[in-house]
C-alpha cells in the first residue's frame, strides 16, 4: 500500500491504493468519481479513458502511482462554474448517446483530439476515436458532435477555420 497524492480536477486529493491499483479504480472506489466507466479492463474499449496531462489516457492500464504529479481530468472536471464544456455541450445537442455507457470516455477522447487539433477532419476524427468502442452504434452522432464541439471552440475563441478542415 502507498500514500499517493493525486491531482484530480484541479484539486489535490490524498488517497492509500495497492502500489499497482489501476487509477480506475482509485477514482471510482476512493475518490467517487464514478463517471468513469469500467468496459473491458484491458486496454480495448476506452470506457475508462481520462486525461492525464490533457493526453487521452486509459485509466484501467495506468498505475495510480504513476500518475502522481500529473494533472488528471475526469468527465466530472469538464464543467467550470455550472458551465458545461464545448465538447459536452454538442454531444448533448447532437443527442451522441444511447445507453451512455461509452460516453465520458469519447467525450475525454475528444476533448484530447480537439487540444490537438482544433478543427480536425472527419478522418482525424474517425481516426483519433477508434480506439473508443460504442455498443450502440452512435458513431456518427458523435463524430457529428465533435465537428459541433470543434465548430464551437472555435467561434468561442473567434478563429477561422484552418485550410485542411474538410467538411464530410
Ligand atoms: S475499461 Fe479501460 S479500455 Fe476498456
Ligand atoms: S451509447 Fe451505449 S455504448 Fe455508446
Amino acid at each position: 500500500m502507498a500514500d499517493l497524492t493525486l491531482n484530480v480536477n484541479g484539486t489535490e486529493l490524498r488517497v492509500r491504493a495497492a502500489d499497482d491499483a489501476p487509477l480506475l479504480w482509485v477514482l471510482r472506489n476512493k475518490l467517487g468519481l464514478t463517471g468513469t466507466k469500467y468496459g473491458c479492463g484491458e486496454g480495448q474499449c476506452g470506457a475508462c479513458t481520462v486525461l492525464v496531462n490533457g493526453q487521452a489516457t486509459r485509466s484501467c492500464l495506468t498505475p495510480a502511482p504513476a500518475t502522481v504529479g500529473a494533472k488528471i481530468t475526469t468527465i466530472e472536471g469538464l464543467e467550470k462554474a455550472g458551465v458545461l464544456s464545448a465538447v459536452q455541450k454538442a454531444f448533448l445537442e447532437a443527442d451522441a448517446m444511447q445507453c451512455g455507457y461509452c460516453t465520458s470516455g469519447m467525450i475525454l477522447a475528444a476533448t484530447a483530439l480537439l487540444r490537438e487539433h482544433a478543427h480536425p477532419s472527419d478522418e482525424q476524427i474517425v481516426e483519433a476515436m477508434e480506439g473508443n468502442i460504442c455498443r450502440c452504434g452512435t458513431y456518427p452522432r458523435i463524430v457529428a458532435a465533435i465537428r459541433r464541439a470543434a465548430e464551437m471552440q472555435m467561434a468561442s475563441e473567434g478563429r477561422k477555420e484552418e485550410p485542411e478542415y474538410v467538411h464530410g
